[in-house]
């Protein structure tokens, strides 16, 4: 694209999937693999910004001149967010959180034999709803929604109740696009009430149309 109208601007993005272990070999995690996180950093990178990536575990390389955070727990990315969330412009959360996290951890390894039959849960902090709340009025942030069936509605939702500028409704329920695949399609919502409906594309395409819509 040739663009450089985020030159000087610093862009914060969240990446992946956090994971809440229960012992050392086993956790919650979800199919977040942080491609469209990945993404979102290449746009930034190439259009001048200066790129801040806190990520999950990920099995691609963060591309060159992007600050790499690397997490695993939704603690550690919100420790990481918040840290960096002063020094950002614009700050997209494209991550998959765990919503929950198990109550307990053994630092041994459970036996099979001795797995809880049901698993306490506790809920982990709602990092974007947090980043919201100390933001500056300049800093734009934006989310993502993963939704099945009809994205519009919950993603509204969320918009208003994380107080966000803007959030990306996403399918994962069609085919090649969402969790893992390298094509997304998404709707843009924002808080003035625009609405863009982005047609199934690379996720590098639509991480350059989700800056379009956040500059303009
Ligand atoms: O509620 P839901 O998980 O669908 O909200 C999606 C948005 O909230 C995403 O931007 C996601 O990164 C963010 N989120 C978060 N902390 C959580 C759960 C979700 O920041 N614990």
């Amino acid at each position: 694209q040739g663009k450089r109208d985020l030159a000087g601007k610093r862009v914060l993005i969240s990446a992946g999937g956090t994971r809440e272990f229960l012992d050392p070999v086993r956790f919650i995690g979800n199919p977040s693999t942080g491609k469209m996180g990945l993404a979102l950093a290449q746009a930034a990178l190439h259009r001048g910004a200066n790129v801040t990536l806190v990520h999950g575990p990920a099995n691609w390389d963060v591309p060159l001149g992007v600050q790499a955070i690397p997490v695993v727990s939704a603690e550690q990315m919100q420790q990481a967010m918040l840290e960096y969330l002063p020094n950002a412009d614009v700050i997209v959360m494209s991550a998959a959180v765990a919503d929950v996290k198990p109550r307990d951890y053994s630092t041994e390894k459970l036996p099979k034999r001795s797995l809880p039959q049901a698993l306490p849960l506790e809920p982990v902090p709602d990092i974007v709803a947090q980043l919201a709340q100390h933001k500056q009025p300049y800093q734009i942030l934006i989310g993502f929604a993963a939704q099945t069936g009809n994205i519009v509605k919950p993603a509204l939702e969320k918009l208003q109740s994380k107080k966000l500028d803007a959030i990306v409704a996403n399918p994962i329920d069609q085919p090649d696009s969402g969790f893992g695949s390298d094509n997304n399609q998404a709707i843009f919502l924002d808080r003035q009430g625009n609405q863009v409906a982005i047609a199934p594309c690379s996720k590098l395409e639509m991480a350059h149309y989700l800056f379009d819509f956040a500059i303009t």
